[in-house]
């Protein structure tokens, strides 16, 4: 019996793939089907594919030709594979045109002609044309507008105030005029994708919220980090009890770029430490310990009172079985490392935490640790699209972050400016 196999991501099963697997197929007697999973389809490149692997795997069963579906699930399966099922034949589209000779020290290798005219990408950007228009100018905005060109059918349109000729908008404005912007945005039926902190008062984050659901929109807070491989699987690790029961967290973000500490810098355009890092600093703390803390002391350090400006803030959190602190700053500087403490070893991630594609599981025997290696494009901010572009089509929440965690986040924020703070000289 002569063994085959091919491997593909077979997003939206289209002629070309069926014609690849009939003569594939043909090719031999049995053939096997490894159809790539979502992790190892991310650390290709590929970040937006639009059905999940079981749905691929189900639409390639439906076409009855393969005899066994497999997924692939990590770099130099490939091999083991070949190994493992004893296969003769390894069989992939022209694209792939001398990528795998490497394979031919264990089986054939065929390239067969790829189908000209169609692909899974352009079958997705046809589907799928979301336009987002941005409210608010400078970094932020020309980062997104970078990471949109890698996700296929998301298009940036420059809008004006009437947001007309928009499907959804990015809300990267200063973040006190967040909820008039977001507001807006909903009233004129736009999905909103807004920078952290939603809102400045909880009660009007709630409002915000309410709105969208209620109104069928999608509203999803950008905290890119929740996006990204690294850090989801950190929060799992961090709860299967590896580490033990948590008792606490402990993150750092502080950039002292744009020298908002020297003299005559205007401000009052300028964002505080606790409106630009308090977010990512409180995500790992409230999606790990939960946002029902019981005490919270805010300690800060003013540059300038008037715009309530803070130049470093510390904030510690008391839990009924943990604490956490979070230390956010624009005018000084620590590491910026996340550490999650438990009873039985910790979790470490290096700075700059909130960009990460790594993080180490360590114990007391040096022996039993674990470095956790993922791939990150982008800083997060794609996948972060992609969510977004995904939840508006299907009007499934897709977002990472719970609405109990925005609302938190707006919470501390909003007390930090009602005064419940100490004030450091
Ligand atoms: N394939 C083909 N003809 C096409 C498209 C794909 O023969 N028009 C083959 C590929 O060469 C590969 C298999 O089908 O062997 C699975 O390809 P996959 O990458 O899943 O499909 P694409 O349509 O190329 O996807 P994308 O546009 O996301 O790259």
């Amino acid at each position: 019996m002569i063994k085959v196999i091919t491997y593909g991501t077979y997003d939206l099963l289209h002629h070309g793939h069926i014609r690849l697997l009939e003569r594939a197929k043909a090719l031999g007697d049995y053939l096997i089907v490894g159809v790539t999973s979502d992790d190892y389809d991310k650390t290709r490149g590929k970040i937006n594919n639009q059905q999940s692997l079981m749905e691929r795997v189900a639409a390639i069963k439906a076409t009855g030709l393969a005899d066994e579906i497999i997924a692939e699930e990590y770099e130099g399966q490939k091999i083991d594979d070949i190994r493992r099922f004893g296969v003769d034949i390894f069989a992939i589209g022209s694209d792939w045109e001398g990528k795998f000779d490497y394979l031919n020290e264990f089986c054939k290798v065929i390239y067969l002609p790829r189908t000209e005219g169609v692909s899974s990408s352009e079958i997705r950007a046809k589907n799928r044309k979301l336009v987002i228009g941005i409210i608010g100018s400078g970094g932020l905005r020309n980062k997104f507008i970078r990471e949109m060109q890698y996700v296929n059918g998301v298009e940036h349109k420059e809008c004006d105030d009437t947001l007309d000729g928009v499907d959804a908008v990015y809300v990267a404005s200063h973040p006190r005029r967040h909820y008039d912007d977001v507001k807006r945005a909903l009233l004129a039926g736009k999905h909103v994708i807004c920078e952290s902190p939603l809102a400045l008062e909880a009660e009007k984050c709630r409002e915000l919220i309410d709105y969208a659901r209620e109104n069928g929109l999608v509203l999803e807070d950008a905290i890119k980090t929740a996006y990204s491989t690294a850090y989801s699987r950190l929060l799992v690790v961090a709860k299967s009890g590896r580490i033990g029961d948590i008792v606490s967290v402990d993150s750092v973000c502080s950039s002292l770029a744009g020298g908002v500490a020297e003299p005559g810098v205007d401000l009052s355009r300028r964002q505080n430490s606790i409106s630009s890092w308090g977010p990512t600093a409180m995500l790992p703390v409230f999606q790990l310990l939960g946002t029902n803390y019981k005490t919270k002391s805010i300690v800060t350090k003013l540059i300038n009172s008037d715009y309530n400006f803070d130049g470093f803030t510390k904030i510690d959190f008391v839990y009924d079985k943990a604490v956490a602190s979070i230390k956010v700053a624009k005018a000084a500087k620590a590491e910026g490392e996340l550490v999650i403490t438990g009873t039985k070893g910790y979790i470490y991630v290096p700075a700059p935490w909130w960009k990460t594609d790594y993080f180490e599981v360590r114990f007391e025997n040096p022996a039993n640790n674990k470095r956790y290696f993922y791939q990150l494009d982008g800083e997060g901010i794609r996948y972060e699209i992609v969510a977004f572009a995904k939840a508006v089509e299907s009007r499934r929440d897709y977002s990472y972050i719970s609405d109990q965690t925005s609302l938190a986040i707006v919470k501390v924020i909003e007390d930090f400016y009602s005064g419940d703070r100490i004030e450091l000289k």
